[in-house]
């Protein structure tokens, strides 16, 4: 099986001194950059952070880093060409802002709406993948795995991001029932590239990992760590193996 994934959130990182911050956690062995960008909309938890030209600096200053970037926003699609033009390595999309498109909208059955969703989200993600990025679809803690399904069981995801808990704010605890959705996705998808988000730390990560996650995002446990970036990450490849 391939290399278990490192990605700390730059969210936890001290903004004003970002390109530092990010230089340490790489010379420290995280093997990706998660970028949170959120929007101030509900999806986000009502946070705004950051946008394209931040992706554009780390990548002018790390050419070869693999910026891993997560979008919680209500229209996904308007920041594809932004993000690739940017220098992103990987854009992971929010499945919800979909569903609510066709929950809005009146008429048909429920398996209707969720087709004309995941129609929605298959042209986004063809989008970045058309663009030469790596695609991946996130689900919030609460999103069952059948919304997203059908699109890892047609190829058109590279990875699938089981959030562990509601996108917005670094700190929150790691909800625990979310394992057997990711140990549901194994199963079904033995090869697929399974990540978590929130909430990670070396004992989560341990116990993320056992359900079947092979790739981990960790903000508060790796920037907020007391004795430091780099212990922070050994420990969690330690629970990675
Ligand atoms: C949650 C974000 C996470 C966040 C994780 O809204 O998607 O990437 O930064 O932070 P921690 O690791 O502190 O839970
Ligand atoms: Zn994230």
């Amino acid at each position: 099986p391939p290399r278990p994934i490192i990605s700390p959130s730059i969210l936890a990182a001290d903004f004003a001194a970002l390109g530092d911050e990010v230089a340490r956690v790489l010379a420290g062995g995280a093997d990706w950059v998660h970028v949170d960008m959120f929007d101030g909309s509900a999806l986000a938890g009502g946070n705004f952070t950051i946008g394209p030209p931040v992706v554009a600096a780390l990548r002018r200053r790390f050419p070869k880093a693999f910026l891993d970037c997560h979008l919680a926003v209500e229209h996904p699609e308007k920041y594809i060409a932004p993000l690739a033009d940017a220098g992103a390595s990987s854009v992971t999309i929010q499945i919800e802002p979909f569903l609510q498109i066709t929950d809005r909208a009146p008429g048909g059955d429920a398996a209707a709406r969720l087709d004309a969703a995941l129609g929605f989200a298959r042209r986004a993600l063809g989008a970045i993948r058309e663009r030469g990025l790596r695609a991946a679809i996130a689900l919030a803690p609460a999103t069952p795995l059948e919304a997203v399904m059908p699109l890892v069981e047609a190829g058109d995801v590279d990875m699938v991001l089981c959030m562990t808990v509601e996108c917005g704010f670094g700190g929150q605890r790691f909800q625990e029932g979310v394992l057997a959705k990711v140990a549901a996705l194994r199963a079904a998808a033995p090869s697929l590239q399974i990540q978590v988000d929130g909430g990670i730390n070396a004992d989560t990560a341990r116990a993320a990992a056992a359900a079947g996650a092979n790739a981990v995002v960790a903000g508060t446990a790796v920037f907020g760590a007391p004795g430091g970036v780099e212990a922070a990450l050994a420990g969690l490849r330690e629970a990675l193996v």
